[in-house]
């Protein structure tokens, strides 16, 4: 798939290049094209490309935000109509909120007029959306909204990085769930000090 991922930093990064290793062809939108570590992670895996932030989202099928929360609104404002796009948001806007608005997906759909929005990879560390293996055996990823195919869409992705089930929280009121679990994983790693190679599973019988 074509996908634009918004953001190169820690997140961004983990999922171009998992991505990428899947044969997925990655624009990064980024607003500095001359940062070291940019070109690093460019040169790090053929099919990861970068350029600005408009052009990226304009030629994709799939758009990833891996943004601070706050900065979703100057961006995409400056990206106009995405009611074509399936967009999947990894922020977390736990400690700052982008703008009067309840999170950057809520943001989105309003801004941009876009109900294909899934709320994905933002319930654990980025060191896991790397490699999610552990011993042997897959973690899960959890995702949130409204669309039907944007799940299906991306729960693909997800089993594409390597990680196991991808379970469905519901529809886009679950959003705030899946960043108060982002929250529980954030307490115990950090706060609780458990570091940040732990990860969630759900077990089933
Ligand atoms: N870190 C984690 O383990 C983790 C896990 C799950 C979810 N999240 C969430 O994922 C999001 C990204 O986290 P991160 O750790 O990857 O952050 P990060 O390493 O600080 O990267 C943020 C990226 O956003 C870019 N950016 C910031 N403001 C921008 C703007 N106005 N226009 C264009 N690009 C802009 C930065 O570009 P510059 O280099 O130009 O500043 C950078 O590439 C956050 O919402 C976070 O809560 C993080």
């Amino acid at each position: 798939m074509r996908i634009a991922v918004l953001g190169a930093g820690n997140v961004g990064g983990a999922l171009a290049k998992g991505w990428a290793k899947a044969g997925h062809q990655i624009t990064l939108g980024v607003r500095d094209r001359s940062n070291p570590d940019l070109q690093a992670l460019i040169n790090s895996h053929s099919g990861i490309s970068a350029t600005g932030v408009g052009m990226a989202a304009k030629s994709a099928e799939v758009i990833v935000v891996a943004l601070p929360a706050k900065a979703v609104i100057d961006v995409f404002n400056s990206l106009g109509d995405l009611s074509d796009k399936i967009i999947i948001d990894a922020t977390n806007s736990l400690f700052s909120k982008p703008g009067s608005y309840n999170h950057a997906s809520d943001a989105i759909r309003k801004i941009n007029n876009c109900s294909r929005i899934v709320k994905c990879f933002n319930t654990t560390g980025y060191e896991n959306m790397e490699n999610p293996v552990y011993q042997g055996e897959p973690i899960d990823m959890f995702m949130a909204g409204d669309d039907r195919e944007a799940k299906d869409v991306c729960s693909k992705l997800s089993a594409d990085l390597g990680f196991g089930k991808c379970h469905d929280f519901g529809g886009f009121d679950r959003i705030p769930l899946l960043e108060q679990l982002a929250m529980a994983w954030i307490n115990l790693a950090v706060m609780q000090k458990k570091g940040r190679n732990i990860a969630f599973k759900l077990l089933e019988r």
